[in-house]
Formats: C-alpha cells, sequence, structure tokens
C-alpha cells in the first residue's frame, strides 16, 4: 500500500469550506436574463401550460412581475409579445403602438436600471407563423431585412437597451446594425440569436407566442442540429456585421457549442436555456422523479463552464431565490 503512487483527488472535497474555495464556476442571479410574455387585454395574469410558472401578463398587471424580478438581483429581462393581429407581413410587430413596444415604454418607466432586451422577430406577427415574409411557400430574405430592421428601430425607440433579433434570415446584423445607426441609436447592443438551431426543444415556446409555422418548418432558416463548424461560421459573420453578443440556442444539448463559439470569438456569449428544456425539468420535478433546485442549479453551471457568460432562463427567478437563500 505505501509504495503505491497515486494522487488524492478527495482531500479537496471533505468539507463544503474547502470545496467552495476551489469551486471553479460560480453561478449568481447577476448572470441571468429572465423572460417575460406580454399580451393585449386587461387583468391577465395567465399561466402557459406547457410552462409551469410562467405566464401571459397584460400591461396593467405588469408591474408585479417586474418588482419581482428585481428584487432578486436579475438585471435584465427579454420581452416577447404576443399581438392580438397577425398578418402576412407581421405589421404589428414594428408598429409604435404594438404590444412590445408598449411593454417596453412601461418596464423603463417602472425601473429605468432595468435592462430590457427586445426580442426582434417576426414570427409573432405573422400570420404564416414564419420569421420572414413568405412568397410562394418560400421565406424571403433579403425582402425581410428591411422590416427586421425597422422592427429592432421602433423597439430603441421605445426604450430598448439591447435588442436581440432571433430570425435566422442572412445578414439581419448588418441591416439591423445600418438601420439602428441611421435613426441615431449607434449605441444600442445587438444580441444576435447568431447560432440558432431547427430544434425541437422550443415546442412549448410556440404554444406561448402563438407562433408555430402554419406549414413547413423552420429548417431552411434555423441550423441543423448536427452541425458545429457551421457554428463558427454564423458566429464569424454577425461578429463582422457588428454584433455585441453572441447567443447559442438552445442550451443544454449544445455546451460543446457553446464552448467552441467563446474560445473562437472572445465574445461576450448567451446561453438560451429554451421552453423545452425548462418544462421537461418542471414536469419531471412536479412527479418527484428528480430534485428541481439541485438539477437546475446544476444544470445552469454547467452552461456557465461551458463558456457562456449570460444564461437566458425561464428557471432565472427560481434560481436567484435558491442562490439568496444558500
Ligand atoms: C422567435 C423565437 C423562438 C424562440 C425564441 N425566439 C421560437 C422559434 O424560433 O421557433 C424559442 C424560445 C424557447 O423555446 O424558449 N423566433
Amino acid at each position: 500500500m505505501k509504495d503505491l503512487l497515486f494522487q488524492r483527488h478527495r482531500r479537496l472535497r471533505y468539507s463544503e469550506g474547502i470545496r467552495s474555495m476551489v469551486r471553479e464556476t460560480q453561478l449568481q442571479a447577476e448572470d441571468f436574463i429572465t423572460p417575460i410574455f406580454v399580451v393585449e387585454g386587461e387583468n391577465i395574469k395567465e399561466e402557459i401550460p406547457s410552462m409551469p410558472n410562467v405566464y401571459h401578463w397584460s400591461l396593467d398587471r405588469l408591474d408585479e412581475e417586474i418588482d419581482e424580478v428585481v428584487s432578486l438581483g436579475i438585471p435584465a429581462v427579454i420581452v416577447f409579445g404576443v399581438p392580438s393581429s397577425k398578418d402576412e407581413w407581421g405589421t404589428s410587430a414594428y408598429d409604435d403602438e404594438g404590444i412590445v413596444q408598449k411593454a417596453i415604454a412601461h418596464i423603463k418607466k417602472r425601473e429605468p436600471n432595468l435592462t430590457v432586451i427586445a426580442d426582434t422577430c417576426l414570427c409573432q406577427f405573422t400570420d404564416h407563423g414564419h420569421c420572414g415574409i413568405v412568397q410562394n411557400g418560400k421565406v424571403l430574405n433579403d425582402e425581410t431585412l428591411d422590416l427586421l430592421a425597422k422592427t429592432a428601430v421602433s423597439q430603441a425607440k421605445a426604450g430598448a437597451d439591447i435588442v436581440a433579433p432571433s430570425n435566422m434570415m442572412d445578414g439581419f446584423v448588418a441591416a439591423i446594425r445600418f438601420g439602428l445607426d441611421e435613426a441615431g441609436f449607434e449605441d444600442v447592443p445587438i444580441m444576435s440569436y447568431a447560432v440558432k438551431y431547427a430544434s425541437a426543444f422550443y415546442g412549448p415556446f410556440r404554444d406561448a407566442a402563438h407562433s408555430t409555422p402554419q406549414f413547413g418548418d423552420r429548417k431552411t432558416y434555423q441550423m441543423d442540429p448536427a452541425n458545429r463548424l457551421e457554428a463558427l461560421r454564423e458566429a464569424e459573420s454577425d461578429m463582422d456585421e457588428g454584433a455585441d453578443f453572441l447567443i447559442v440556442k438552445p442550451a443544454l444539448s449544445y455546451l460543446d457549442v457553446i464552448r467552441e463559439v467563446k474560445d473562437f470569438s472572445g465574445y461576450p456569449v448567451v446561453a438560451y436555456n429554451v421552453s423545452g428544456e425548462y418544462a421537461m425539468i418542471k414536469a419531471a420535478s412536479q412527479n418527484n422523479w428528480v430534485d428541481e433546485k439541485s438539477i437546475v442549479l446544476e444544470k445552469l453551471t454547467s452552461m456557465k463552464r461551458a463558456g457562456a457568460d449570460i444564461i437566458l432562463t425561464y428557471h432565472a427567478k427560481d434560481a436567484a431565490r435558491w442562490l439568496l437563500n444558500q
């Protein structure tokens, strides 16, 4: 025995005090962005069935949510709108009086220091549910760029601190950067959904945002889950076009991609922990099949360990509460 040569790794694990001294990744409420779904109407706080504890809010009830987010030390929200009317061109996305624009202005008035991010896309606002203009069953790229730029400008006008384009048209960062600069918003950063996969993990979100495509799927613009090198090309072109943050989405099945994008770019990287990833854990924990708190904190820690600087997650409020009380 005495002559055996081996390393005693367990020395650093025997007490919580020592474990915390050598912990390499720290999770904190400052890392989180929490999503908010806003709807037209009054006195609405309605739970989204496939996303327990996530709600649709009308603007007159929104302060309840905002105040809670702020009290938990979460620094940023991302606003998703469910409009009352949709058309072929997604007109309500770039209406200065649209639901997202009204929500942004409302939140900034209530909490000027809370960072408000606007999701810049058309799919919630088009009657066909695609992220761009559709002609003969095809989602047109260049014709869509103008509308995206208009949407971003109107969100910035409403007071958005950051715009987050999620549509995956080619050239969307360049078009939006140009549009924002031309309108005098050169200081508004772009958090680009640079690496967004065509994923089955978005299912619950599409229920929540009423944005399921009415025909076909998003595979002609969102990425093939099998691809890794393509993620780096997507990240690179968004960097060239002027993105300030890079989002990788989804997160949990794509931790390898988060690491590569971080190492490759050196940019602030955001992990988008999407609706299906949330719903799976919620469902399992409601059945007592997993311990929700431990599994959520482990999952979020793994995203930071993989290289994410920021985590966009529906668990943000719960996780912030657990981190405060631990
Ligand atoms: C809009 C958008 C989607 C999500 C965020 N922005 C849906 C999609 O691309 O189908 C998904 C978010 C989630 O699942 O949590 N384009």
